[in-house]
C-alpha cells in the first residue's frame, strides 16, 4: 500500500468492483450531463430572451401541443435514467447479497475498536484478515457491542455488524495484495482508529499461513469441547451422544427447516442457533418443552460462533442457511459419523475439481 501520486478510485480488487465502478461511472456523467446542460440553458436563457427596452413580453400559449410534447419528453427521458439507476443498482445489490454457496467461511467480530477474526480452521487474528486470491469468501458479522461497518474498498462492499445479529457479507478476491479495512459506522472516540488490513495472498502462501494456524483445534472441536463443558451434550443427542432425548438431535439439522411448537417454521441458521442458546424459550421446536435455560451471560460471542461450527459439522454439510440448500455443493460425506471436519476445508477440497484444473 504505497501511497499513490494521485487516486481517484481506489484500487479495484474483487470481482464484483468492475460492476460498482461501472455504476457509480454511470451516475457521475448522467449527473454531470445535467448539471452542464441546464447550467448552460439557464444563461442561455437568460440572455436571449432578457427585456429589451420597453418591449412588452408575449403572453405564453398553455394549450400549445409543443408545450405538452416538451413536457412529456423530459418526463420520460429522466424516468428512463433513473430506472437503469435502479435496475443496475438491484442487480449489484443481489449479487453482494448471496454468497455463492461453497463460500469460505470466516467469522468477524467488531468491538470498540477491533477487528476479531476466526477462521474455521483455528487460527484467529485481530485487525487483519489472510484471504486466498480468487476464492469466493463469506465473512459472518456480528458485533459485541454496538454497531459497526466492516469496510474493504477495494472490494467495494460493505457491510453493517450489528450486536445480536449475524449478517454476512461476500466477495471474491482478484489480485494478491494488502488492502485496507475500514469501520465504517461511527462506534465512539476511536471510531477512526478501527482499522485493518486483508492481505490477499495465492493459495500456497495461504495453506501455509493457515497450517501455522492456532495450535487450538478448528472452530468446530473448540465448539465441541464447549458444547461439552456447558453441558449441552447431557441434553442434545450429537456426535459423542446418540440417543434422541429431551431435546431435539443436533445431528444432520443445520440448513434445514425445523417446525416450531406454534406451527411455524423456521430455518435452522446461525441466527437460530445463537437465538436458541440465548433465549431458549423464544422458539421451541415442536414436540419438545420448554426446559432449556439460557446461556446468556455464559458464553461470548467468539463462542457462541464456535458452536455454530461445531453444529454445522454435525451436518448436513456445507448448507448455506438463508440461500436455499438448493446449492452446486455435493453432500459432505459421512460428517456425521466420524470426528467433525471442518466444513470449509471440505469446501476448499472440493474447488480444485470446479474451478483450477
Ligand atoms: Cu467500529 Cu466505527
Amino acid at each position: 500500500m504505497e501511497p499513490k501520486s494521485f487516486q481517484l478510485f481506489p484500487e479495484a480488487a474483487s470481482s464484483i468492483a468492475g460492476q460498482v465502478d461501472g455504476l457509480y461511472a454511470y451516475l457521475v456523467l448522467v449527473s454531470a450531463f445535467f448539471s452542464l446542460l441546464i447550467a448552460f440553458l439557464v444563461v442561455f436563457f437568460a440572455v436571449k430572451y432578457r427585456r429589451r427596452g420597453n418591449e412588452v413580453p408575449r403572453p405564453v400559449d398553455e394549450h400549445s401541443i409543443g408545450g405538452m410534447v416538451l413536457e412529456i419528453v423530459w418526463s420520460i427521458i429522466p424516468l428512463g435514467l433513473s430506472l437503469i439507476m435502479f435496475a443496475w443498482g438491484a442487480s449489484i445489490f443481489f449479487t453482494e447479497s448471496r454468497p455463492p454457496a461453497d463460500s469460505l467461511n470466516i467469522y468477524v467480530t467488531g468491538k470498540q475498536w477491533m477487528w476479531k477474526i476466526q477462521h474455521t480452521e483455528g487460527a484467529r487474528e485481530i485487525n487483519e484478515l489472510h484471504i486466498p486470491v480468487n476464492r469466493d469468501i463469506r465473512l459472518n458479522l456480528t458485533s459485541e457491542d454496538v454497531i459497526h461497518d466492516f469496510y474493504v474498498p477495494a472490494f467495494r462492499t460493505k457491510t453493517d455488524v450489528l450486536p445480536g445479529r449475524y449478517t454476512t457479507e461476500w466477495f471474491r478476491p482478484t489480485r494478491v495484495g494488502a488492502y485496507h479495512i475500514f469501520c465504517a459506522e461511527y462506534c465512539g472516540t476511536k471510531h477512526s482508529g478501527m482499522i485493518g488490513t486483508v492481505y490477499v495472498m495465492n493459495e500456497q502462501d495461504y495453506d501455509a499461513w493457515l497450517a501455522a494456524g492456532s495450535g487450538e483445534g478448528s472452530m468446530a472441536e473448540q465448539g465441541e469441547s464447549l458444547f461439552n463443558q456447558l453441558g449441552c451434550a447431557t441434553c442434545h443427542a450429537s456426535v459423542l451422544n446418540k440417543q434422541t432425548g429431551r431435546c431435539p438431535n443436533l445431528n444432520g439439522l443445520f440448513g434445514s427447516t425445523v417446525e416450531l411448537k406454534d406451527g411455524s417454521k423456521v430455518r435452522f441458521d446461525e441466527s437460530y442457533i445463537r437465538e436458541s442458546v440465548l433465549y431458549p424459550q423464544s422458539k421451541i421446536v415442536a414436540g419438545y418443552d420448554d426446559i432449556m435455560p439460557t446461556f446468556k451471560g455464559l458464553i461470548s460471542e467468539d463462542g457462541l460462533l464456535k458452536l455454530v461450527e461445531y453444529i454445522k459439522s454435525l451436518g448436513p454439510g456445507q448448507g448455506e442457511p438463508g440461500y436455499g440448500s438448493q446449492t452446486s455443493v455435493p453432500p459432505a460425506p459421512t460428517q456425521t459419523s466420524g470426528t467433525p471436519q471442518p466444513p470449509a476445508r471440505a469446501g476448499r477440497a472440493a474447488q480444485p475439481k470446479a474451478g483450477n484444473q
